[in-house]
């Protein structure tokens, strides 16, 4: 037998593309590759690839570009890039840089294995298609590895919003929702591979509405089918748009035992002219009025954003009602941007804002998100929480694991196993996590 060939992925942006990276392992694993951790061993690199901003577009090239002594003493190394950057800029990416063999959009990877055949026979390839088969049908026949207690799970993808900043409606496409047979099928796979904690994902997740047995099903209905799946503890979805957010999903975050109180909901800004400017039609006050009717349905949730600062003609005045939001709000967590101009979207064209005044507001809102996140990881002393372990500690006893909030915990003298669930009594808030004792 030949030795197995090599493949090395790295990923860039959001969780989708962790899950679609897991998914082209598995493809390429049918076709003898193992992965490995390190890329002067491979055979095959990928590089899955984020657009939402221009930075993180611009590190792919300089990444391929660290490949060419690699690609000049190995020369059948083959080099891919997949993802949002692989869909956006298609042959753009093999003129730039000569060294890619390869280019594979998110909605094309469960024809990898295709591709990688006609790339060892010195062909360039390029499927940026938007095809009409279910790729996650295409990719089911994986090997029953076991796995790790959390894992993601893609039910929708997609994006009918058409944010004025936004390129995700063109790399990724129209929403498209998972029927729900498919994903509950996969889940019960994941669970019985070890997996405890499932993340539905999509760009737009709470505007699931995949076919059920009695028709379109909503992602409330969703999670409470998945709440009958045995062996799966926790439920968890991202990422969400406010105008999505149904009656009967705020209710099941007061009633579903298996929904952890975890909510990431971007606003991205709080003044209501830059927000009908990014064409979000909600205003800062119905975003209010939001999150009191789910803390209303649970009032210990964890809200957790995104915000861009320095979108175009956005003033001081804007800028204050960010900040005004956010301490109406107070986020246990929050991402937060300076705007990216992305060609081909609305707000490219308008009038931008001095990059040195955009520094200088993200900088006050970091300051001021990061105040939030420390309170509320500090609130949590004295708090019995539950923890799922997920791996053992720097130290020896010590386990590390995540609370129902999604706050890292470490515990010492713990006897029990990755996987394990168990009450903790947090002790203290350290810089990023939460120090705890497990109950008896
Ligand atoms: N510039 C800066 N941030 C952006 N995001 C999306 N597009 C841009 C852009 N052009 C941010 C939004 C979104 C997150 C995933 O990335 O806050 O919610
Ligand atoms: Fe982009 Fe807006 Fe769609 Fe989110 S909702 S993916 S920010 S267009």
């Amino acid at each position: 037998m030949s030795a197995p060939k090599k493949l090395f992925i790295k990923t860039y942006g959001c969780q989708m593309n962790v899950y679609d990276s897991e998914r082209m392992a598995e493809a390429l694993g049918g076709e003898g590759y193992v992965e490995t951790k390190s890329p002067d061993d491979a055979d095959m690199i990928l590089l899955n690839t984020c657009h939402i901003r221009e930075k993180a577009a611009e590190k792919v090239y300089s990444e391929l570009g660290r490949f060419k002594g690699l690609k000049a003493e190995k020369p059948d190394l083959k080099i891919g890039v997949a993802g949002c950057v692989a869909q956006a800029e298609g042959q753009e990416i093999m003129r730039r840089q000569p060294l890619v063999d390869l280019v594979v959009g998110p909605q094309s990877y469960h024809r990898l294995p295709e591709m990688e055949a006609k790339a060892r026979e010195g062909e360039k390839v390029l499927d940026t298609d938007f095809p009409e088969e279910d790729k996650f049908e295409k990719l089911k026949n994986r090997p029953k590895a076991k796995r790790g207690p959390t894992a993601f799970l893609t039910v929708q993808e997609g994006c009918d919003k058409f944010c004025a900043f936004c390129v995700v409606p063109y790399t990724r496409g129209a929403e498209v929702s998972r029927p729900a047979d498919r994903i509950l099928r996969e889940a019960q796979d994941l669970v019985e591979r070890g997996v405890r904690e499932i993340t539905l994902l999509g760009q737009n997740v709470n505007a699931y509405h995949g076919a059920g047995a009695n028709g379109d099903m909503t992602l409330a209905q969703l999670i409470w089918e998945l709440d009958k799946v045995d062996g799966l503890e926790r439920i968890r979805f991202t990422t969400s748009h406010p105008n999505d957010m149904q009656d009967d999903l705020i209710e099941a975050h007061g009633t579903c035992a298996k929904l952890m109180p975890y909510l990431h909901l971007p606003v991205q800004a709080g003044s209501d002219k830059i927000l009908k400017r990014m064409n979000r039609a909600h205003t800062a006050e119905s975003y209010l009025r939001l999150i009191e009717r789910i803390r209303a349905a649970r009032p210990d949730i964890l809200i957790s954003g995104d915000f861009i600062v320095g979108f175009p003609e956005e003033t001081e005045a804007d800028f204050q009602a960010t900040l005004d939001l956010v301490e109406g709000v107070k986020y246990g967590t929050a991402y937060s941007f300076k705007y990216s101009t992305r060609p081909g979207t609305p707000a490219a064209e308008r009038p931008q804002v001095d990059p040195k005044e955009a520094d200088d507001r993200l900088q006050r809102l970091q300051a001021l998100l990061t105040k939030q996140q420390r309170e509320v990881q500090d609130s949590m002393v004295g708090r019995d929480v539950t923890v799922l372990f997920e791996k053992a500690g720097r130290f020896p006893g010590q386990m590390v694991g995540k609370s129902d909030y999604l706050h890292a915990v470490h515990v010492a003298d713990c006897d029990r196993a990755i996987g394990d669930l168990a009450r903790v009594r947090i002790l203290s808030s350290g810089a990023n996590s939460l120090a705890g004792a497990l109950i008896d």
